[in-house]
């Protein structure tokens, strides 16, 4: 890891100085998608988890989602986050902005933004499971911010939040609605491993999509362009390179539905016709009957109370509560609670 200079203008020193990263994982080798993939593919309902979707193409095609107009989550929040930035970065004052998911980081700017105005000398800590990602978002913020300096960790978040690097006060931000991507079980895990991680003084910034009419939540993974479906279709590519398999594109299809008792869009390959998939590397054939799909990703949507409740039940204190004008999406920060059961701190 780069030295952690507390110099106020590290300014003139080059960006690769400013920048370190550790990979926790190695795609090609520890990486668990042939298990995954046995599992998934040997299930009733078949699925692959949603983290393989993002290889290099997959993370460039999400990144076109995020432009897309029938995908409202993106643009709202980015709003919402450059009008409280001020008020998060003054309630949290971070040493570290830790960042989970980080993808491109576009949001991430307006609170890098508001740390050089404010001339505080902030690492950020992008932790994503896509280092091709990682390594270009990385790039681009040392360049736009020559005061920044920059500890990305490869790592998946459901097994590596250990390798967050030991902050003085720590701003843990995980935007996107990418909680959403976790169901009940997992989400739960999760949140306890993250708030076991928090230090008193340190804060978690989430950001979560809300309920709201079927039409709106299913155009936005239905749109007209075909983006979010060749984003979906793309895991199979990841399957037949990574695996050796032999899906055919083609003799899939693209699906996204709003799943109102579960409060969660599903999305899902169909296959158009009955057939069989030969995954080399795990010496297997599956047989997918017509119509048979297999489930590729859930996408949770939230109320003020189903956010409060998954904050407190980590044990953590929800201290704002801050939704967009049009009601479309909330961030909420929140605190380890001084007494550790859930429960306890400031109601919303
Ligand atoms: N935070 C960004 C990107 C959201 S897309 C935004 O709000 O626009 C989800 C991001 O999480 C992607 O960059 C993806 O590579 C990353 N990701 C998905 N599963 C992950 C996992 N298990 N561990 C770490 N990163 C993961
Ligand atoms: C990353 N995640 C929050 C996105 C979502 O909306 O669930 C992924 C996505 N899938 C299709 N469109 C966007």
């Amino acid at each position: 890891m780069a030295a952690a200079s507390s110099a106020a203008h590290p300014a003139e020193r080059p960006a690769k100085e400013r920048l370190s990263i550790e990979v926790h994982f190695d795609p090609g080798e520890s990486w668990s998608l042939p298990e995954d993939a046995l599992r998934g593919l040997s299930a009733r309902q078949k699925y692959i988890p949603s983290k393989y979707f993002y290889d290099e193409r997959g993370s460039t095609l999400f990144a076109a989602i995020c432009d897309l107009p029938e995908y409202y989550p993106t643009r709202t929040e980015h709003a919402l986050l450059d009008r409280i930035a001020p008020e998060i970065m003054e309630r949290s004052r971070p040493s570290d902005l830790v960042e989970l998911g980080s993808g491109d980081a576009r949001k991430t700017r307006s609170l890098l933004d508001v740390v050089g105005r404010n001339g505080k000398g902030t690492r950020y800590v992008p932790f994503d499971v896509s280092e091709s990602m990682l390594r270009d978002t990385a790039s681009s913020l040392l360049d736009e911010y020559p005061w920044l300096r920059v500890h990305g960790v490869v790592g998946d978040y459901e097994c590596h939040l250990a390798e967050i690097p030991r902050g003085e006060r720590k701003l843990v931000a995980f935007l996107g609605s990418t909680i959403g991507n976790f169901d009940t079980d997992r989400s739960r895990k999760f949140m306890r491993d993250l708030s076991s991680r928090l230090a008193p003084g340190d804060h978690f910034l989430l950001g979560t999509d809300l309920v709201k009419p079927r039409a709106v939540l299913e155009a936005a993974y239905n749109d007209t362009a075909g983006v979010t479906a060749e984003f979906n279709l793309n895991v199979l590519n990841v399957l037949n390179r990574e695996l050796n398999a032999d899906f055919d594109l083609d003799a899939f299809e693209h699906i996204a539905f709003w799943r109102s008792r579960e409060s969660q869009i599903e999305m899902h390959l169909r296959a158009k016709s009955s057939l069989r998939v030969r995954v080399g590397k795990l010496g297997r054939t599956f047989e997918f009957l017509r119509g048979e799909s297999i489930l590729t990703e859930i996408s949770r949507k939230y109320t003020c109370k189903s956010v409060s409740r998954l904050l407190r039940g980590a044990g953590l204190s929800p201290t704002g509560w801050f939704p967009s004008p049009d009601g479309n999406f909330a961030l909420s920060l929140s605190t380890p609670s001084q007494l550790k059961f859930p429960g306890s701190g400031l109601k919303f």
